[in-house]
C-alpha cells in the first residue's frame, strides 16, 4: 500500500504469491477459465523481460512480416495481453473510437490463430493450457535488469512512491506486482524441453536477434529469406521499436495519461534496452543479495543468467 498509494490485491497460489490491482479480481475467474485453441500462440512472461519485444516478432513472424498493420495498428489490438482490463482506454480505428473495456473478450472473440501475452503466472492462466498444448514462448531476464526495468517501469506509470533499494527488497519479497518472481519463471522453465514451449532469455535476444527470429519462426513452422529476415532485425532493432507508435504505447499512455506523455514524465516504455545496466542502479549490498536470493532459487534448476 506504501509503495503504490493503492490497495492492490495479493493473490495466493502454492508456492506463490500475486500482487495485482484490485480491478483484476473481476477478471481473474474468466482468464482461469478461458477456451484455449489448439492453433494459438501464447507469450507468457514476468513484466519488462523483453516481452513487447517478442510479441511483436511472435505476430510478424506469424503474419507474413506485415510491416504496415504493424505499424497502424496497436499491438495490443493485434495481439493483447490478455488481463489488460486493468487499463481502460478508446482505441481509434477505421471504424471510429472503441472502448477496449474487456481484455478478456476481446481474446476470446479475436480470430485464429490468435497472437495473446500473458504476465501472469502459471496457476492464473487458463487451465486449458496444460490440456490443449497450443505454443507457448516465454521470456525471461536477468532479474538485476529485470528490477531496474521494472522500477523505472512502476514509477512512471504506476505512482511508485519508494526507493530503487526498497523496490529491490520488495522483489526479493515477492511484493512487486505479479510478486515471485521464481514461482514465476521456474514452471515454464521446467517445461523447456516440451515442444510445444520455448523457453527464451533477453540477453540471448540482444546478442543475437537474428538468430532468435530464426528459432521463434522455425518453432510456428514459418520460413522466410535471408532479405525477409534482414528487414525484420531492421524494424525490430531498439531505436525502430521505440518509435513505433504500433508498439511503444504512446497512443495508450496519451488517451489515458494525456498528450505528450512520455516528453512530460523523460521517460519511455521502451526504455534503454541494455544489458547489465543494473551496475549502474544497484548498491554492492543489494546486488549481494540478489545474488543470494538467485542462487537460492536456482540451484539445481540449471537455469542461469548472464
Ligand atoms: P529496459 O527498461 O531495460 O530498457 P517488456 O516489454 O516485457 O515490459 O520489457 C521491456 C524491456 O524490453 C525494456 O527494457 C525495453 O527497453 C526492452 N526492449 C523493448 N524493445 C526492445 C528492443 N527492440 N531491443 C532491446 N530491448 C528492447
Amino acid at each position: 500500500d506504501k509503495a503504490f498509494g493503492v490497495k492492490g490485491a495479493m493473490l495466493e497460489y502454492n508456492p506463490g504469491r500475486c500482487l495485482m490491482p484490485p480491478h483484476h479480481l473481476k477478471i481473474a475467474q474468466a482468464i482461469i477459465d478461458a477456451p484455449v485453441r489448439e492453433d494459438d500462440i501464447w507469450l507468457i512472461s514476468y513484466p519488462r523481460t523483453g516481452s513487447t519485444w517478442c510479441q511483436e516478432m511472435i505476430w510478424l513472424i506469424g503474419n507474413d512480416l506485415d510491416f504496415d498493420t504493424a505499424r497502424n495498428t496497436i499491438q495490443q489490438i493485434r495481439a493483447p495481453l490478455i488481463e489488460m482490463s486493468s487499463v481502460l482506454f478508446k482505441y481509434e480505428n477505421s471504424l471510429g473510437k472503441d472502448l477496449i473495456e474487456n481484455s478478456v473478450e476481446l481474446v476470446n472473440n479475436l480470430p485464429s490463430p490468435r497472437y495473446i501475452k500473458s504476465h501472469l503466472p502459471l496457476p492464473l492462466l487458463p487451465t486449458e493450457l496444460d490440456k490443449i498444448k497450443p505454443r507457448i514462448i516465454y521470456t525471461c531476464r536477468n532479474p538485476k535488469d529485470m528490477c531496474v526495468s521494472f522500477y523505472h517501469h512502476c514509477k512512471m506509470l504506476h505512482d511508485l512512491q519508494i526507493s530503487f533499494e526498497e523496490f529491490g527488497d520488495q522483489m526479493i519479497r515477492g511484493l512487486t506486482p505479479l510478486g515471485s518472481l521464481f514461482s514465476h519463471y521456474l514452471p515454464f522453465w521446467n517445461k523447456r524441453h516440451e515442444t510445444n514451449v520455448l523457453f527464451l532469455k533477453y540477453e540471448d535476444m540482444k546478442r543475437d536477434l537474428r538468430g532468435t527470429v530464426k528459432k521463434i519462426a522455425a518453432f510456428m513452422n514459418k520460413s522466410y529469406t535471408e532479405e525477409e529476415f534482414d528487414k525484420l532485425c531492421d524494424f525490430l532493432s531498439f531505436q525502430n521499436m521505440r518509435d513505433n507508435p504500433g508498439c511503444n504505447f504512446e497512443r495508450i499512455l496519451e488517451e489515458t495519461y494525456g498528450k505528450d506523455f512520455f516528453k512530460r514524465v523523460g521517460n519511455h516504455f521502451i526504455r534503454k534496452g541494455q544489458v547489465g545496466d543494473w551496475k549502474n542502479h544497484m548498491s554492492p549490498e543489494l546486488a549481494k543479495r540478489f545474488d543470494d536470493w538467485i542462487e537460492e532459487n536456482t540451484k539445481g534448476t540449471g537455469l542461469t543468467f548472464d
